[in-house]
């Protein structure tokens, strides 16, 4: 009998019951097909990891503009709809419940990597470090355009829409990918966010953006249908702040009136890269006290920590990323002691079925 019980216990989460409390964590792998338009090749990767009790799509496009890496999928065209429908019928077909992570990257892109004719956008005119691969290598990220109160409104607007077409599209909900220092991350850090409209300034301005985009998420597919990605003390893409601490209080605290289905809180960054004055700091516990609904964690679990988040009731359910690359069926192998799979870093984010959807079963007859 496995020692992990708990996380094979099924939960009730938002709209869901879930079969088991082991969620896939969104991850980018950069291998749509042309036009952002899923294929065959994902509904393969998805349907083989089905066994969870919730995928988390990766992070996909909410609008030409909101795009930042090379084969990313997006979620704002008829085509794309049709390719994630595949994707999310294998799912269901399997028993699993699914859902997408709905992205704006904001000043984490390049030209190169964008439709021609779209803006890199901001909330504020300053670029972010590091450099970003392009078609003609790595290259720094250019400086933004500063948002104007119209593309804010069209960005919510985008946003709406987005929810409505994954749906349209067979998911069971979204999240709001309000992490690693992206479009909704850049306007809650004081680094990122020089405004002096209401979409800057204070801490309770800086977060606004997160709460109107939650709450047309919610009006157009319904709040329990609806989760949000934060990262609380996380330095990924620059985004740092003066007061951390006063600002994931004030943005989950501003979360709690929506009823939404769940948070889902990273608690390690997955380069390591956290801030350092708040290193000591456990971000699921800091939003487990200030939450008051379903809570989501991730990052760098093993089955046994999990199993111990879930008995001291900080989390409701457990996320892995990198273990699912390389174990598709990991809930298998969490129920019957089998061991991991590492994955190769190096396949990560490169194109077709290597390092994607072939690595193997434990169990072979459990292949697909
Ligand atoms: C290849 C890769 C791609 C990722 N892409 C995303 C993403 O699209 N959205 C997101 O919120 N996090 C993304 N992450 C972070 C993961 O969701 C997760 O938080 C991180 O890997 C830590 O969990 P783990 O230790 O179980 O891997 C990515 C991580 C990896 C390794």
């Amino acid at each position: 009998m496995s020692s992990h019980e708990r996380l094979l216990s099924p939960a009730s989460l938002g709209a869901w019951r879930l079969r088991n409390r082991i969620a896939m964590a969104p991850m980018t792998r950069s291998r749509a097909g042309a036009g952002g338009v899923p294929t065959s090749l994902n509904t393969r990767y998805y349907a083989q990891r089905a066994g969870a009790g919730l995928i988390i799509a990766e992070a996909a496009q909410i609008s030409p503009e909101a795009q930042g890496y090379l084969r990313t999928p997006g979620i704002h065209g008829a085509e794309q709809i049709r390719g994630w429908r595949a994707v999310t019928d294998a799912v269901h077909e399997r028993g699993g419940t699914i859902v997408l992570q709905l992205w704006h990257v904001g000043r984490c892109t390049h030209p190169e990597n964008r439709l021609p004719g779209t803006r890199g956008v901001a909330p504020s005119a300053i670029a972010a470090p590091g450099r970003i691969f392009t078609p003609s290598g790595l290259l720094p990220m250019p400086v933004p355009v500063a948002l104007d109160r119209a593309g804010i409104e069209a960005i919510v607007a985008d946003y709406g829409r987005a929810a409505a077409n994954a749906l349209d599209a067979g998911f069971d909900g979204v999240e709001l990918h309000a992490a690693n220092g992206y479009l909704i991350d850049q306007f809650l850090h004081s680094s990122s966010n020089l405004r002096t409209d209401e979409y800057g300034g204070s801490i309770s301005n800086r977060c606004r953006l997160l709460r109107d985009v939650a709450a047309r998420l919610a009006e157009r597919v319904g709040a329990d249908r609806v989760g949000v990605r934060l990262s609380p003390f996380g330095a990924f893409n620059g985004a740092v702040d003066d007061d951390p601490e006063h600002l994931f209080a004030t943005a989950i605290e501003g979360l709690n009136p929506l009823g939404i289905a769940y948070l889902h809180v990273i608690n390690v960054e997955v380069s390591g890269d956290r801030n350092a004055a708040h290193a000591s700091v456990d971000a699921v516990a800091f939003a487990r006290s200030r939450w008051r609904g379903s809570l989501i964690a991730a990052g760098g679990y093993t089955a046994d920590d999990a199993e111990e988040e879930l008995a001291s009731g900080q989390a409701d359910v457990v996320a892995f990323g990198r273990p699912f690359i390389a174990n598709p069926d990991l809930v298998e192998r969490i129920r019957s002691g089998r061991p991991w799979a590492e994955p190769q870093r190096a396949t990560f984010y490169t194109e077709g079925e290597a390092g994607y959807t072939d690595y193997p079963a434990a169990d072979p007859i459990a292949a697909i």
